[in-house]
């Protein structure tokens, strides 16, 4: 069954059908699901999303572009949501250069910061980094450093190439793949699917964004993975089954509190 490892079902896009859509999803053998916070809102949005779905879990952390809204109180809050019931990461936090709708001093502060709190609360981390390779990768590795190699975590949605997809798996991080590995474009992406460790591999969707072939462009959700699966399958030349059963396990050594 496939595992989902990074979704946003409590994203707007999904405010006219989004219990029709998540209970949809155990007939397209989607088996769990890890929504994960990208603002203080959308952390307690996922928090109490969770109560109502048995296969839906948690992630809770501000995004780069929101950092700006982040102040030592609402940090006090976020640790407490951390504590919540099926939650099983931090995130997603790490560095956007791209948008840079937080200045870059403060989404680089704050980052630090929700590293130091997944490190004092032994959770994983869900990291986002957009035109900041080096620096995300720079940190990350003084974050391993600090924890004397046990902080464990997922670069998601990976854009990167297989040179630093190796660091990140040299140090036990997991890559996350998702529809962009689909893409006519994608070139980049089939690489890394292709070349890294396959125990580092975990499927995502990033719905309602970056919906696979052939749906590219539609409102993405997790029955889409299978053409993800599909894809990695033909890059790695295995099948999508053995894609399936090989990230199934892979999510959960990624996040040690899923069923
Ligand atoms: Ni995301």
């Amino acid at each position: 069954m496939i595992i989902d490892t990074h979704a946003h079902y409590d994203d707007e896009a999904f405010n006219e059908d989004r219990d029709a859509v998540l209970r949809s999803l155990k007939e397209e053998d989607v088996s769990l699901v890890v929504n994960i916070g990208a603002s203080m809102e959308s952390s307690e949005r996922t928090v109490e999303l969770v109560k109502q779905y048995p296969f839906v879990y948690a992630a809770v952390g501000v995004h780069p572009d929101s950092a700006k809204e982040l102040t030592e109180e609402k940090l006090v809050r976020l640790r407490e949501l951390a504590g919540a019931d099926k939650v099983v990461a931090i995130g997603e936090i790490g560095l956007d250069y791209y948008w840079d709708s937080s200045p870059r001093d403060v989404q680089k502060y704050w980052f630090l910061r929700q590293l130091d709190l997944a490190m004092e609360l032994e959770l994983p981390v869900v990291i986002h980094s957009r035109e900041a390779t080096q620096e995300t990768l720079d940190i990350m590795k003084e974050a391993y450093r600090r924890s004397q190699g046990t902080l464990r975590g997922v670069i998601h949605c990976f854009s990167a190439g297989p040179e630093i997809a190796k660091e990140y798996t040299d140090m036990g991080f997991f890559i996350g793949i998702g529809g962009v590995v689909t893409f006519k474009n994608g070139k980049k992406m089939k690489e890394v699917a292709a070349s890294i460790p396959f125990d580092k591999l975990v499927l995502e969707t990033d719905c309602p964004y970056l919906a696979p072939e052939p749906n590219r462009g539609k409102r993405n959700h997790s029955g889409y993975l299978i053409y993800v699966a599909e894809q990695i399958g033909t890059l790695r030349g295995v099948s999508a089954e053995e894609v399936i059963r090989v990230t199934e396990a892979n999510a959960r050594a990624l996040y040690t509190r899923l069923p």
